[in-house]
């Protein structure tokens, strides 16, 4: 990557630019982060299989008319992604009571609801990424009516189709992350990345963790649990 300038570094990914203003490499790190990088360790091959299986959803979104940020994979951890304004909003959709929903309403995790919900938080590490609604959004000039109708839409059709294809897997799809961009012309597009760092994944049997939350609660097999659901994914999917 030394012949590429760095754009930008986050807390699990690095961008670079390229000959192309309006390309840009992302490079997954296996740098872990929790509660708003209070804390910090290696999941080690999580940017591989972050990689990896972030294209290969992307790649299927792309069939159901999801448009997203992806153009190629180049390698084992980096991809070639269309470059794209970051709308500032973390968007949240929920099949199960799980986390910061479960806490905030006092509600067991695992509660199957009857219908997936949809939340905003705007993404803003100095205010903790506070929980926001669709005119605040507006009011805070984050992203337009039309805008947001586009992220609802895509974020239910997302969950949809992954749900679906987790189930597949023997995994449930409790929760997830999503992001969304602007290309230069306007276009909103999926963006950023669908990972065991963004989602919720539970074991359909046992409800065993497979994601994130182990590194967060210090659950111990991490590694293995991101590896067991990307060949889970790469068997099934
Ligand atoms: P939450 O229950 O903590 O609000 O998390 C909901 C989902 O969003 C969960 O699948 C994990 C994901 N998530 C991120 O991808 N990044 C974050 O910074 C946080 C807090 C959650
Ligand atoms: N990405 C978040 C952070 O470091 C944490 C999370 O995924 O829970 O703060």
């Amino acid at each position: 990557m030394e012949e590429h300038k760095l754009l930008y570094e986050g807390k699990a990914k690095k961008v670079y630019e390229t000959e192309d203003p309006q390309q840009l490499i992302v490079s997954y790190k296996d740098d872990a982060t929790a509660f708003n990088g209070l804390k910090k360790g290696t999941i080690s091959g999580k940017g591989a299989i972050n990689n990896q299986m972030t294209n290969l959803l992307m790649k299927r979104l792309e069939q159901i008319g999801v448009p997203t940020h992806l153009i190629r994979e180049l390698s084992s951890r980096e991809t070639l992604v269309k470059r794209v304004s970051i709308i500032p909003l973390e968007v949240i959709v929920r099949n199960l009571a799980a986390g910061s929903f479960s806490k905030r309403y006092g509600v067991v995790e695992g509660v199957v609801f009857d219908q997936p919900t949809l939340e905003f938080s705007y993404k803003n590490d100095a205010l903790g990424d506070p929980l926001i609604n669709s005119s605040h959004a507006i009011a805070l000039k984050l992203a337009t009516p039309e805008e947001l109708d586009a992220i609802r839409r895509y974020s239910f059709a997302v969950n949809d189709f992954l749900k679906a294809l987790w189930a597949e897997c023997g995994v449930i799809l409790v929760d997830f992350k999503l992001e969304f961009g602007r290309l230069a012309d306007g276009t909103v597009v999926l963006a950023d990345e669908i990972s065991p760092d963004t989602c919720r994944l539970w074991d359909a049997k046992t409800h065993e963790k497979l994601d994130k939350d182990r590194f967060r609660r210090d659950l111990g097999g991490v590694e293995d649990a991101y590896q067991q659901v990307m060949r889970r994914l790469l068997e099934h999917g």
